[in-house]
């Protein structure tokens, strides 16, 4: 059977979902892979052909701000703020989650991370299913998001169907907030919802921000959004030298200047702005990963918040590397 359906294919998508199988469905952030949240075999199957360990959560996608309270409880005022102003969009909230929501789905806890997202074929398909839907990232544990259906087939060698909704807008994960406490919030993901962006919207509340991030995410753990190839950050030319001696100048650059011309070696060169970074930076990663270069060395982005969510994502995908890099 063929695996890539189109947009006019979206009721034979729903009904195929509703029967418990498995579709990778575009959002405005990156693909999910995803299942109706009803459906236990379809939640397993999601574990096993990502590889991800069963107690990791995964996020819940509505289509409607108005069922966020059949799916959490003890709702925050602030969480309906953040959903009145983001919604749809790239904010998933952790709240606590409602009996409607599966212990397989939340991965044991009793909080369940819920977004609605800013696609309308994606919307349109969970009003079609009559149920959320429960979607990670379309990839391999610890591995690059897809952001378009070619990424998908290619991270899970066609065995997995998609319904192709074309290049993801956003290009970065979701911001994770955590509004399981009604009188503090914190930040679990940064994304391209920066931190400032939300603390604006609590601005003139007594919600006070905590700066906890290191709570147990998979998106927290210090390896992920890994290309397979050692992979580098680098914040000086001197930095990048030190990188193409150690791989014999065989390495692929992703960067702000055009070192690469410089150095007579491949790469791409990034644009200085953030949204249009953001869309581009995991297909390019990708790129990097497929080419018969020995390792890959990204410059580092600009310090300002609205990098937060890309940065982080870097530093995540070169931690290993980094590491070895230091010693
Ligand atoms: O943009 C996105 O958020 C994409 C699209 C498909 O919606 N989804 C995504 O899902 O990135 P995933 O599973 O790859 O990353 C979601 C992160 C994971 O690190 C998971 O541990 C965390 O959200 N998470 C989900 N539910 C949670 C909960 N109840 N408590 C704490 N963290 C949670
Ligand atoms: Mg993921």
């Amino acid at each position: 059977m063929k695996n890539i359906f189109d947009p006019n294919e979206i009721s034979l998508v729903a009904d195929y979902i509703r029967q418990g199988e498995i579709f990778a469905i575009p959002t405005e952030t990156v693909y999910g892979l995803a299942a109706d949240i009803r459906l236990d075999n379809a939640i397993k199957q999601i574990f096993s052909l990502k590889n991800r360990p069963n107690n990791h959560p995964l996020i819940i996608h509505i289509s409607d701000i108005s069922q966020l309270s059949d799916y959490a409880i003890d709702i925050p005022d602030y969480a309906y703020r953040l959903a009145k102003h983001f919604w749809p969009g790239p904010l998933t909230m952790v709240l606590r989650k409602s009996k409607l929501v599966s212990n397989l789905v939340t991965g044991g806890q009793d909080s369940v991370g819920i977004r609605m997202p800013n696609h309308e074929l994606t919307l349109s398909l969970i009003k079609l299913v009559g149920s959320p839907l429960a979607a990670p990232s379309a990839n391999q544990y610890g591995k690059i998001s897809p952001t378009n259906a070619k990424h998908v087939i290619t991270e899970f060698q066609g065995q997995v169907k998609v319904l192709d909704g074309g290049c993801c807008n956003i290009g970065l994960e979701s911001t994770i907030v955590d509004a399981t406490d009604v009188n503090s919030y914190s930040i679990l993901r940064p994304g391209m919802i920066s931190t400032k962006a939300i603390h604006e919207v609590l601005g003139n509340t007594d919600i006070t921000y905590l700066d906890k991030r290191t709570k147990a995410v998979s998106g927290t753990h210090k390896y992920h959004y890994a290309p397979s190839k050692p992979t580098f950050l680098f914040e000086s030319p001197n930095q990048l030298k030190k990188i193409s001696d150690l791989y014999q100048n065989s390495v692929y650059i992703i960067s702000f200047n055009d070192y690469y011309q410089h150095l007579d070696l491949d790469g791409c060169r990034m644009p200085l702005d953030a949204n249009k970074y953001a869309k581009i930076i995991y297909g390019k990663l990708r790129v990097a990963d497929e080419s018969s270069f020995k390792a890959i060395a990204i410059e580092m982005p600009p310090r300002e918040i609205e990098w937060e969510g890309i940065t982080d994502r870097l530093i995540k995908s070169s931690a290993k590397s980094m590491e070895i890099f230091i010693k």
